[in-house]
């Protein structure tokens, strides 16, 4: 996309011709998702070098969601990469106040070159702000995805194994917006194996499961999803978990933690996959959705995962100016 003429380009960096939005795993093609991977596996290896390529640019951060990690890897990856912030809070937008979308996104992108959203919307009103050529749009967690996420845990694969194809991952928990931006993503890897163990009735969205079934058609790679835990597959690369209560949601079940409960990750699920790594997106909740045993164990590499959120986010941001 070119950035048309106007009346502040002579404030902004003019090297910089076009902007790439990150909304959903979708809007990533093949080529740019392993590079993606690449670089910020180089930025976690201390290989990336110590390049600036967004000064003189500023970030807009807006989160309408708690957030520890997302908010602070954009935050801290735009300084890193030489920008500068303006941040946002829920309350402060006039979004609040019944501007619409549209507007806002065409406000915001005469002023800002980035803008890293956290909404508890779906896409639909990251689209509307990402209708104009000048800033660029980053989904940091919507209702139905979180592709930086899984960039994240592509990044921390691809730092642990030295590739991604071939690799097999169990995903045991909830379908929810991890899930579904991690199957958007490692489906698109020849050989790897995702496997879903989903509570019942609470299984990724039609959706995105019909397109990770296609996309391991496509790519020769393999995606299952089963609502029961018995037959587990052995010898998996990744024992990977989010925790039961998806931030900005809440279950209307009052019962819904006995259907939650067999799926909790315990050290016993190593007994089929003695060399497999454990993941978790985080926050965490001991005793939940998996034993301090497990996530405070050997095997656990989630605070690896979380440091590699900033790498990433570096490699976003720089992906979108350049
Ligand atoms: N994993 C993740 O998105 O963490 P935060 O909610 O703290 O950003």
């Amino acid at each position: 996309m070119t950035r048309g003429p106007s009346p502040t380009t002579a404030t902004r960096r003019p090297s910089v011709t076009s902007v790439r939005h990150l909304i959903s795993i979708d809007d990533v093609t093949d080529a740019d998702l392993y590079a993606l991977v690449e670089r910020g596996a180089a930025f976690s290896a201390g290989t990336a070098g110590r390049p600036a390529p967004l000064a003189g640019d500023v970030v807009g951060v807006y989160f309408s969601k708690t957030s520890t990690r997302t908010r602070t890897a954009f935050s801290s990856g735009a300084l890193r990469l030489g920008a500068q912030l303006v941040t946002y809070g829920p309350g402060d937008l006039q979004l609040n106040t019944g501007e619409t979308s549209e507007d806002t996104g065409r406000v915001m992108s005469r002023m800002l070159d980035v803008l890293v959203a956290r909404t508890a919307g779906d896409p639909a009103e990251m689209r509307a702000w990402a209708g104009q050529e000048r800033m660029a749009v980053v989904n940091a967690m919507s209702a139905d995805e979180h592709p930086t996420q899984a960039l994240t845990d592509l990044t921390t694969l691809r730092g642990r194994f030295g590739r991604i194809e071939g690799l097999r991952v169990l995903y045991v928990g909830e379908g929810n917006n991890t899930a579904s931006a991690l199957a958007l993503a490692l489906t698109r890897f020849p050989g790897a194996e995702l496997e879903l163990r989903t509570p019942p009735g609470y299984g990724l969205a039609a959706s995105f499961r019909e397109r990770a079934a296609e996309q391991a058609v496509r790519y020769g790679s393999v995606f299952r999803e089963r609502h029961d835990m018995a037959d587990l597959p052995a010898d998996v690369d990744v024992v990977y978990t989010t925790r039961w209560q998806t931030t900005g949601t809440s279950k209307p079940d009052p019962d819904w933690r006995a259907v939650f409960a067999p799926f909790q990750v315990t050290s016993a699920l190593w007994e089929g996959s003695p060399k497999a790594v454990f993941m978790h997106d985080l926050p965490a909740h001991r005793g939940d959705e998996v034993t301090a045993e497990v996530l405070d164990g050997p095997a656990s590499i989630a605070f690896d995962q979380a440091e590699n959120k900033m790498h990433s986010a570096m490699a976003v941001l720089e992906w979108c100016r350049t």
